[in-house]
């Protein structure tokens, strides 16, 4: 047994049987689920005082973020970032995929061009033409084995006279990367130059599992950058309180975060009271937790990086940051890989979804155990395909 700090990450929580999307798919099947980002961890202790205490209170009206709810938030990304952000900035959403929406409708009119560079997240696909704007995809340069780079000139050929909005995904889900200074200026110099908006995802912020390396919110790179760039953060995927929606866009420029408002107004709905509460509580007294949590996913990332290094015909990208691994599987020469492996007992993400076929995405916020039960059950899978 691995006991990360004072905190227990190896304890089974049974989720079978609860309302856990990611346990429910395959329910009554003997498939382990290591798809959809969530964690099968408990949240930390502070999270589940705070909730117990908003609970016995006993009275669930509308709700508004509280004055120390905004401070907590402010305070996280100036400790961990020296990002000094004003409360005023803020706009409080029900989750990420809502904000990509928002900007999406704020930024330009119906059939302008939004960018992504993929493979990515899906809804960053589907997100602009649900919002009458057009997609333009941009591939990464690189693959697992070399590494995934943005490369700014593919991105500047690749983009249309028409696109006015770049969706960033930073880190980057699926490949793990964070981005780095000289990385993101590049990008921002390309935006600032084609008078792009963009909108920075940065809901894997505190998930960095190199130690020797940080965040850079795109937004500090420079007052002219921030004035172009809607900032999406939450404590959903740190602190493992995806299901509470409480997130937020940090947007400096009045003009831009007014027309982000106007772009919600009517059809985005206030945070939830529960998860406001958890937020404050995550965000003021969170952080022992999460460096127990950091250390526990990097040798769960070091566990299974060194089991696909022995197998044949799958390669594995580094996992910068996130708990989400982005394996390769296209020497093995399936019609059907997704499929394949869930035949074997593994339920992973199709990497078609992000726009990227012969991919899987492993998601390995788990119990070891479990990992390690997975492993056994994708080289299995690796074995019957060659
Ligand atoms: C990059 C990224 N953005 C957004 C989300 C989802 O955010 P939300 O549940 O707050 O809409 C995820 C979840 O996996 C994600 O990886």
């Amino acid at each position: 047994m691995t006991v990360s700090g004072a905190y227990d990450f190896d304890r089974p929580v049974e989720r079978r049987g609860t309302d856990s999307q990611k346990w429910l798919r395959y329910a009554g099947r003997d498939v382990l689920p290591l798809w959809v980002a969530d964690m099968d961890f408990l949240s930390p202790p502070a999270v589940l005082e705070a909730l117990h205490d908003r609970v016995a209170h006993g009275v669930f009206g509308y709700g508004h973020p509280q004055p120390e709810l905004e401070a907590a938030a402010c305070a996280d990304l100036q400790r961990n970032f020296g990002w000094q952000v004003d409360p005023q900035w803020l706009v409080w959403l029900p989750g990420l995929v809502s904000g990509l929406s928002v900007c999406c409708r704020a930024v330009g009119a119906p059939g302008d061009g939004v960018g992504v560079l993929t493979p990515i997240y899906p809804p960053f696909l589907k997100v602009p033409g649900l919002m009458d704007r057009t997609l333009e995809t941009v591939p990464l340069a690189g693959d697992n084995d070399t590494g995934w780079r943005m490369e700014v000139r593919r991105l500047e050929r690749g983009l249309s006279e028409r696109a006015r909005l770049l969706l960033l995904c930073h880190p980057h889900n699926p490949v793990g990367r964070l981005w780095s200074e000289p990385e993101l200026r590049q990008l921002a110099d390309l935006c600032l130059e084609r008078r792009l908006v963009i909108c920075s995802d940065e809901i894997h912020n505190g998930l960095i599992l190199e130690r020797d390396r940080r965040h850079v919110p795109l937004a500090m790179l420079g007052p002219e950058v921030a004035a172009r760039t809607v900032t999406l953060v939450a404590p959903s995927k740190t602190y493992n309180i995806a299901g509470l929606g409480c997130a937020l866009a940090v947007i400096s420029d009045p003009d831009l975060r007014r027309r982000f408002r106007r772009a919600a107004a009517g059809i985005v709905p206030h945070p939830n009271v529960l998860g406001m509460a958890a937020a404050t509580a995550a965000y003021a007294h969170g952080r022992p937790w999460l460096e127990s949590l950091l250390d526990y996913l990097r040798a769960n990332r070091d566990f299974l990086a060194a089991r696909v290094a022995d197998l044949p015909g799958v390669t594995m990208a580094p996992v910068e940051a996130t708990y989400l691994a982005w394996l390769d599987v296209r020497s093995l020469g399936l019609d059907h890989p997704h499929a394949h492996f869930l035949a074997h007992g593994v339920g992973l993400s199709d990497g078609r979804d992000f726009g990227a076929e012969g991919y899987l995405r492993l998601n390995f916020g788990c119990r070891r155990e479990l990992l390690a039960e997975a492993c056994q059950r994708i080289e299995a899978a690796v074995k019957a395909a060659s």
